[in-house]
């Protein structure tokens, strides 16, 4: 077993394990993938302070998201078809965040459904929701998620259409895979995969098969998004299913300083500041360059959380200094999840809870709670200047 430290050892693990298709399906951003490099390569552009000498002892990661209690402001985003990454992965990601004490986020998209994930965990997890023309199906899973204890509904609202995958297109992604001569080359080599898989009955969308009508072919998941996601979205929806849903509303996938503003009037209770992990508007700037623009604009007014990018505890750290109430990882679990499944999900979180817990400690801090600007080093022209 190699040694893990990181989380690029999970991902290259992950690469090895996984079908080529489904790490191909993490792995990747929309067209010329731009935004999703940035994501990335726009933190490193921040630096930390190091301080010395001040007392390191009894530090805490303890925070709140939404009023719950989190060991670190870390949930799990959600991701579709995590459940072919690694047999029945949305419950083993559901059960490592449940032991970590830290949220989940279960995907429309999922393999496992709603009442799987339920059934196989205690703690509350959070549903994301992407709007569907039929409005029967949405009303129908907004119950489900009710009847299941969800604590938070996750409105995802930058995918009303699908950002082009280019390899998506060419590996032919669907779940279960279809087998044709270059599918059967490559799972001949996953073994490990296949077996584990062949050991679970959950191996299609089961949020959505049998209970939505008329469904066409449900494995090819850009023909069905673009048969079924809705284009005709907008701010009275969210007002109609914010009023249907009646708890704790996240709209994620804000990227711009009205839009916040947008979603302050409609009342929700944290926006996502995320650009989808770079796999829908390729161009757009990446998610931490606009993450203090918005705090500025409606940090007072509204939680706000972050995503897209994070590999790292560092980063985690920047997000939450920069203003960031909490942050949701995506491919950081996937990785564990695909190199090691439940024990990966774990890794994930014990290398990023670890890597905040030491940075804070070298920059002088002792409770993940008190992060603030002071901590960091920001390029002037961080944000840049647009017009
Ligand atoms: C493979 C994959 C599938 C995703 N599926 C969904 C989804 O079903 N619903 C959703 O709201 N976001 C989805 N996302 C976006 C994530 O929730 C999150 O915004 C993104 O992964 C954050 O970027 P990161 O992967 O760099 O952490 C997906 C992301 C990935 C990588």
């Amino acid at each position: 077993m190699p040694v893990i430290t990181n989380i690029d050892d999970l991902k290259r693990l992950h690469r090895r394990r996984a079908p080529k298709m489904f790490f191909d399906y993490a792995e990747s951003g929309s067209w010329t993938e731009q935004t999703f490099r940035e994501n990335t390569s726009d933190f490193d552009k921040i630096r930390l302070r190091q301080r010395i000498a001040t007392d390191m002892t009894n530090r805490s990661t303890r925070s709140t998201m939404i009023g719950e209690e989190v060991a670190m402001p870390v949930a799990l985003a959600p991701v579709g078809m995590t459940g072919m990454q690694n047999a029945d992965g949305e419950i083993k990601a559901a059960r490592a965040a449940e032991k970590f004490g830290v949220p989940f986020t279960l995907s429309t998209m999922s393999i496992c459904s709603i009442e799987d994930v339920r059934g196989a965990t205690k703690a509350p997890f959070w549903f994301q929701l992407y709007v569907m023309r039929d409005e029967e199906f949405v009303d129908n899973i907004i119950a489900r998620a009710k009847n299941a204890g969800c604590s938070a509904l996750v409105l995802t609202v930058d995918l009303q259409i699908l950002g082009q995958r280019h390899k998506d297109l060419k590996n032919g992604l669907s779940a279960p895979p279809k087998l044709t001569p270059r599918t059967i080359a490559n799972l001949a080599t996953k073994w490990a995969w296949g077996l584990e898989m062949l050991g679970t009955h959950r191996r299609t969308f089961r949020n959505i098969v049998g209970h939505a009508k008329s469904v066409g072919d449900m494995s090819s998941l850009s023909s069905w998004t673009a048969e079924q996601f809705d284009p005709a979205l907008n701010w009275d929806t969210v007002a109609r299913l914010k009023e249907k849903w009646g708890g704790k509303l996240i709209l994620k996938g804000i990227l711009d300083v009205e839009d916040a503003r947008q979603a302050v009037n409609v009342g929700c209770d944290a926006i996502v500041v995320s650009n989808h992990g770079g796999r829908q508007l390729d161009g757009a700037l990446s998610s931490i360059r606009m993450l203090p623009s918005i705090v500025r604009a409606v940090g007072d007014e509204v939680e706000v959380h972050f995503d897209s990018g994070i590999r790292s505890g560092q980063d985690v750290l920047k997000a939450l200094a920069l203003g960031a109430r909490g942050v949701m990882i995506g491919r950081s679990y996937i990785y564990g999840l695909g190199a090691m499944g439940q024990a990966g999900v774990t890794k994930a979180l014990e290398i990023i809870h670890k890597e905040l817990d030491t940075t804070m400690a070298l920059c002088g801090r002792r409770d993940v709670t008190t992060l603030d600007r002071d901590v960091l080093l920001v390029p002037e022209d961080f944000e840049g200047r647009w017009a």
